[in-house]
This record gives structure tokens, sequence and C-alpha cells, in this order.
């Protein structure tokens, strides 16, 4: 056993045999992020983890030694699991394991490899569907069809934070009992918040917008947003979400003007999409700035699309600096 599930966990999934087949993937990736976390946990014992391969993947990253590692240690659980088709941010195409069978998931392996040795919290995000009757057509649609989602991280605790449609929990992993175990159930995001995320460096590679909002945000309580901000920046997707998920904030990768970063960073399939919709069964809100990003359709594997989320307010908030740049 590698996690104890609530009995509430996926009950919204009525067919039977998805419901089994989810159950049975979520505990082999478990089983398979046990393994990174383990790994991560040795840190420097295990001789360069951060160091890069030489490779890169198809957005261009330079590959470090875990991004591979923890891919593999991944493609290997789901082998044994009901899992038609593969897709993860360190391979190029869609890697097919049985296609006869239900489930479709795509995976970012390793979540904040800048961070791998700086023992900063880092992870692994996935996204799962039905498979369709091939490859391409089971991940080229929109995230809000995803039957499953969520992220594990590697910090001071290893945990799990998940969705199947009915609410995000939180699983933490008992280094007593080697399980993960139900510990938040049912999370929220707090509404409003005035705490925010992003990599303030590229402020002037930003659209107007994002500037705009930013610059209200540091002018405080004499500011038009009237309030005295925080910052945070952790450089890993998942910690900056966890943290957002348990005191609320917003996150922001905006679209800037560097070549290759015009729809941001983050990737739509295995980091936007799954974030979003635990996200959004917490009671916040996702969006590229404007759009719904659980509405937005993939059109190629490894698209990269501009990501807001967190409290709904501050959200909501900097979707009417879009729309008054819009109108301008
Ligand atoms: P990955 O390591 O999978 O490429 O993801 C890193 C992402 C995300 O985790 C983080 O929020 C963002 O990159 C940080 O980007 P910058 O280094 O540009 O701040
Ligand atoms: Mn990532
Ligand atoms: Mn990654």
């Amino acid at each position: 056993m590698a996690i104890r599930f609530s009995s509430e966990f996926a009950k919204n999934i009525t067919d039977n045999t998805i419901r089994a087949a989810v159950l049975e993937t979520v505990t082999a990736l478990a089983g398979a992020c046990k393994q990174i976390s383990h790994i991560c946990a040795r840190g420097p014992l295990e001789q360069g983890l951060g160091a890069e391969t030489g490779g890169a993947n198809t957005d261009g990253d330079a590959q470090k030694a875990l991004d591979v590692r923890s891919d593999e240690i991944i493609t290997k659980a789901l082998e044994t699991a009901p899992v038609a088709y593969y897709a993860s941010e360190e391979q190029d195409d869609i890697v097919t394991l049985a296609a006869s069978k239900p489930l479709a998931l795509a995976s970012d392996p390793l979540d904040g490899s800048s961070n791998i040795d700086t023992n900063v919290s880092i992870g692994t995000i996935f996204s799962m569907f039905e498979a369709k009757d091939n490859a391409a057509d089971s991940f080229l649609r929109p995230g809000s069809e995803q039957i499953c989602g969520g992220f594990f991280v590697y910090g001071p605790q290893t945990t799990l934070v998940i969705t199947a449609g009915a609410g995000t929990d939180t699983y933490v992993l008992d280094p007593d009992s080697g399980d993960f175990e139900l510990a938040l159930a049912a999370m929220k995001i707090m509404p409003v918040s005035t705490e925010y995320a992003i990599n303030a460096s590229n402020h002037h590679h930003w659209g107007a917008p994002i500037r705009a909002y930013i610059e209200d945000c540091l002018l405080g309580v004499a500011g038009p947003l009237a309030a005295k901000y925080n910052m945070r920046w952790v450089g890993s997707l998942v910690a900056d979400a966890n943290r957002i998920l348990s005191r609320g904030g917003m996150f922001m990768y905006p679209g800037d003007d560097r070549d290759g970063y015009g729809d941001g960073r983050l990737r739509l399939l295995y980091e936007a999409s799954p974030v979003a919709f635990v996200i959004e069964q917490a009671g916040g809100a996702a969006t590229d700035g404007t759009r719904r990003i659980l509405d937005i359709p993939l059109g190629t594997l490894h698209q990269r699309v501009p990501l807001v989320f967190g409290s709904k307010e501050p959200v909501q908030t900097l979707g009417d600096y879009y729309k008054k740049q819009d109108i301008l």
C-alpha cells in the first residue's frame, strides 16, 4: 500500500472501472514519487542530481539528471498501471504503454529543476484523462476533461495535493508508516489575499496590464489598490501552489517579450491544467490573465500558456487590468 485514500476520493467518478483505474494509477504514482522523494532527501549524497545531462527537452530546457531519473521511475511505475498513453515534459512524443488500457497520464516528472541543488522544495505534477482511441486525441483537449490531477511536493514534508473533481485534498507521506495518509480534506483557498508570487526580475519584459498591476501593488496603502502587499517567489511551481492553497495569494507567470516567452514559461498540459484543477476545486481561480485555464484547448503537446492562479478576488482584479488594456 502506498496511499490510504479517503472514502470519498473519486466517488464522483460513476464508472467503477474508470474509478478503480484512477485509484490504481494514483497508487502506482505515489509509489514512484516515494522513490523520487527518497532520492531528493539524499541530495548531494546521490552525486550530481542537479548536473546537466547535456540533453534538452522539447521546450529547450537543459535536462538535469534528476529530471531524467524521475521520468524513468514514473515511466516504469506506469508500465504496470492501467495507463495506455504517457506524455512527459522530458519526452518529445507521447509514449504508448498499452493502447487497450483506459487512462492517459501527463506529467512534469520533476518541477522546479533550478532548485534541485539548493535544498528548496521541488515536486512532480500529473494530470489524468480517460484515454481516447489514439494517443494524440487523448491529450489534445481542454483541461476541463481531466478526471484527476495534482502534484507531489518534496519538501520538509512529502505531500500529495490531489483532486478527482469533488474537492482538493492533501495527503502526507508518513515517514514512520511509509504510506501517504489523508491530512487535509476539502481544502478551501482564502478568497482575498494581498500576497503575490511573480519573478519580479522580468519586470521590463512584461506587458502593460501586469506591469500596471504590480506597480499598483508596490504603491501599497497609498496606491489604487489601497493595501500593503507581500511577495513570495520560490521558483518551484508546486511550492508556490502549495503555499497559495494553504494561506491564499496569487501566482503569476505572464507572457513576456523574451524570445520564446510570448506565452510565458509554464506548459498547459502538465503544469497549468493540473494546478488549475486543484485550485478551482479548492474555490480559487486560474486563468491566462483573462481566459479560464481549463477552457483552453491543447493544440500542441508542450504548448506554453501564461498562468495566473490563486485567491479569486486578486485573479479577478488582475483580469480587470487586462480588460481595461483591451479597451485602451
Ligand atoms: P521545470 O523545472 O519543470 O522546468 O519548472 C520550472 C518552472 C516552475 O516550477 C517555476 O514556477 C518556474 O519554472 C520558474 O521560472 P523562472 O526560473 O523563470 O522564475
Ligand atoms: Mn515544471
Ligand atoms: Mn520539469
